[in-house]
């Protein structure tokens, strides 16, 4: 009983740390929610701007007032071109031969995203700053070009990555290390290094950036501590007093278990048919068992 309940807390100590652990790689789901709005809208704005499109020519679409800043472009596609010819450059992308999406339609349409300074209001990532605006690459089917609300789909290279070129970036902080960001559908960031020439790359679609690790301790003295305490003291700390718990649970259990052997082998000594003789030496009580095993003999052979 002792030991099922013992489990079971560490397992929920466990699950708890990797809950805290996990929380801070992801966007905050109010502004995945957001983001994927977003997505959905520029999808539609974009698609108005294909009304009679000629393939492999991109139209800039309008945005409302109210994202002043925002790009959005659309560029309808037939698949096998895609697949055989790439885009040599569509924006700042370079998409090689060998892009593939899924599931098949014969005719996609690429929607291009130019954040601007909106990047970090859609895609806030605490602990870094945007030395360039967050670019988009998403696609969709371009059967209906009236359709909107759209499901994106799955992009993928498969021999070569598509190239995102940022023609300008801000100089970062010196002595900090700029990376690419990669943002999935999903809101989850993952860091790559930069290529030369400010290039980032991937084999998904998705939206990109290149950022830097942001100071904030020393730049926002009571914003960037709250952000600092919430971010690395506090999960740092719970993880240690998660971690002790477990460590003193183990020893308990250890010291327990070796109580249980020493005790076992105690009995055994006490119910083996040698007992121990007590002898006195001086006032100190000593086990003797003198006489009962072989008395030890000199060897004389080893000594010539
Ligand atoms: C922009 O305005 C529309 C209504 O015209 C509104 O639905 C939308 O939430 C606004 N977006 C932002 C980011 O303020
Ligand atoms: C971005 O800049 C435009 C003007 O160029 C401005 O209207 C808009 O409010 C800005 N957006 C943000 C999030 O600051
Ligand atoms: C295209 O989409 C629009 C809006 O969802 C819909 O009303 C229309 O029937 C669709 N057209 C075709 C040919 O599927």
């Amino acid at each position: 009983m002792m030991r099922v309940r013992t489990n079971l807390f560490v397992l929920l100590s466990l699950a708890f740390l990797l809950c805290v652990l996990h929380s801070s790689a992801q966007l905050p789901p109010d502004a995945v929610v957001s983001a994927r709005l977003l997505d959905a809208h520029l999808q539609d704005w974009a698609f108005k701007a294909l009304s009679s499109p000629r393939t492999g020519v991109p139209y800039d679409a309008q945005v409302p007032t109210n994202l002043t800043g925002i790009k959005v472009s659309a560029v309808r596609l037939r698949s096998g071109s895609l697949r055989t010819k790439g885009v040599q450059s569509y924006k700042e992308f370079d998409i090689p031969i060998g892009v593939a999406e899924s599931p098949y339609v014969e005719r996609l349409v690429l929607v291009y995203h130019n954040l601007g300074n909106w990047s970090h209001k859609f895609y806030p990532l605490p602990g870094y700053s945007y030395l360039t605006p967050l670019l988009g690459l998403l696609a969709y089917s371009g059967t209906n070009l009236s359709a909107s609300g759209l499901p994106e789909l799955d992009l993928r290279a498969s021999h070569k990555p598509v190239l995102v070129k940022f023609p300008y970036v801000e100089p970062a902080p010196f002595g900090a290390l700029p990376k690419c960001v990669y943002f999935d559908l999903h809101g989850s960031p993952q860091f790559d290094i930069v290529l030369p020439g400010n290039v980032c790359s991937t084999m998904q679609q998705g939206h990109f950036s290149i950022v830097v690790e942001s100071n904030a301790p020393s730049q926002a003295p009571s914003d960037g501590k709250n952000k600092f305490m919430l971010k690395i003291v506090v999960p740092s700390v719970v993880g240690g007093v998660v971690l002790l718990i477990i460590l003193w649970l183990l020893l308990v259990r250890v010291r327990r278990y070796c109580e249980r052997k020493s005790i076992q082998q105690m009995e055994g000594v006490a119910h083996s048919s040698e007992t121990l003789d007590i002898t006195y030496i001086g006032d100190t009580k000593v086990p003797s068992a003198f006489g009962i095993r072989t008395s030890p003999t000199i060897e004389n052979d080893y000594f010539p």
